[in-house]
């Protein structure tokens, strides 16, 4: 006799478990401890990877959960909600743009440092003296700018690529984050930011002072006049950006982006740069996807494609 088939489980039971699954309180990560101060539910995970998705376009993957927790902990206290739940639908139906903007700021990743990935900078230099032959302008965009050591190692390449003196550059620092593009504009960094620098450089660039928590290190002028800040979300239809571009940084954001989001951005950027404008991306973002926009020159640095 041939066994019996498995029962299949009718349209009721199967919603049952989707119902129960989704009330599924998430266990805590290895390294916290055994109880949460709030209530976590799948649920909830899933309402904010949406939320962030629609917001930032940033794709969360499932091993994310502690890091949410962790992150969106802090807005609850700050807001004094009960639970994760309370705080996303106060979040979705009553809160203004303000708990957005901090909903949105709690789930960036900004980690950053000066003269990151340092193999860009003479490639930027050697360009940035080539286009100094062709235009008196040069409009450079670093689009992730975080808390601003990329866009100062910018214009210190550019500062050091002219030592007979500056054209006029332009760098426009964008960034989602409003706290850390604050810290950008600020220009000030604590000593152990700026420890990479060489003593040299470091002394040419910026000026030490004491600040009330000790040492700090403030971007000289020459260099912040080369700077505007603005918040400029990659995801929102229009930018407050304009081309010709001679230069975009985008490095170590696309990684958050799901392939379709990211062709989108990058078909946005290939009209704003100038025919021989570079763009430069982070070291693990490849932009094969987007062959018939940009070609790569080698370094995650491109150029728009041939034929476009
Ligand atoms: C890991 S940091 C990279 C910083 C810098 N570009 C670097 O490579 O060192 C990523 C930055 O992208 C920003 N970001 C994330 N989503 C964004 C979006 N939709 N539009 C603009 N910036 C975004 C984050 O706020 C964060 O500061």
């Amino acid at each position: 006799m041939s066994p019996e088939p498995p029962k299949q489980p009718t349209l009721s039971e199967r919603l049952a478990s989707i119902r129960q699954a989704s009330n599924a309180v998430l266990p805590t990560g290895a390294g916290e401890a055994a109880a949460r101060e709030f209530v976590f539910r799948a649920a909830d995970f899933e309402r904010v990877r949406k939320l962030i998705y629609d917001k930032a376009g940033i794709s969360l993957s499932l091993a994310k959960q502690d890091m949410v927790y962790s992150r969106l902990a802090r807005r609850l206290r700050a807001t004094g909600m009960k639970s994760f739940k309370q705080y996303l639908d106060q979040l979705e139906f009553s809160r203004g743009a303000a708990e957005w903007e901090e909903f949105v700021n709690a789930l960036t990743t900004n980690l950053t440092s000066f003269f990151r990935e340092p193999h860009h900078f003479p490639v930027l230099a050697q360009h940035l003296r080539a286009v100094a032959e062709k235009r008196k302008q040069i409009n450079i965009w670093c689009c992730a700018a975080s808390t601003g050591e990329e866009p100062y190692s910018i214009a210190i390449t550019v500062a050091e690529a002219f030592p007979g003196g500056v054209p006029q550059v332009s760098v426009l620092c964008s960034d989602l984050d409003t706290h850390v593009l604050a810290t950008a504009e600020k220009g000030v960094y604590t000593p152990d930011r700026v420890d990479k620098i060489p003593p040299d450089q470091l002394k040419r660039h910026f000026i030490r002072s004491l600040g009330p928590s000790g040492e700090v290190y403030g971007a000289r002028p020459e260099l912040r006049r080369m700077l505007s800040f603005r918040r400029i979300n990659l995801l929102d239809p229009v930018w407050s950006a304009r081309g010709p571009l001679d230069v975009i940084f985008c490095r170590n954001v696309m990684i958050y982006f799901d392939k379709p989001t990211q062709y989108k951005i990058l078909a946005r950027f290939a009209p704003m740069l100038q025919p021989d404008g570079l763009l430069f991306a982070g070291h693990s973002e490849s932009f094969l996807h987007a062959a018939d926009l940009f070609r790569s020159l080698g370094k995650t640095v491109y150029a728009l494609a041939a034929k476009r």
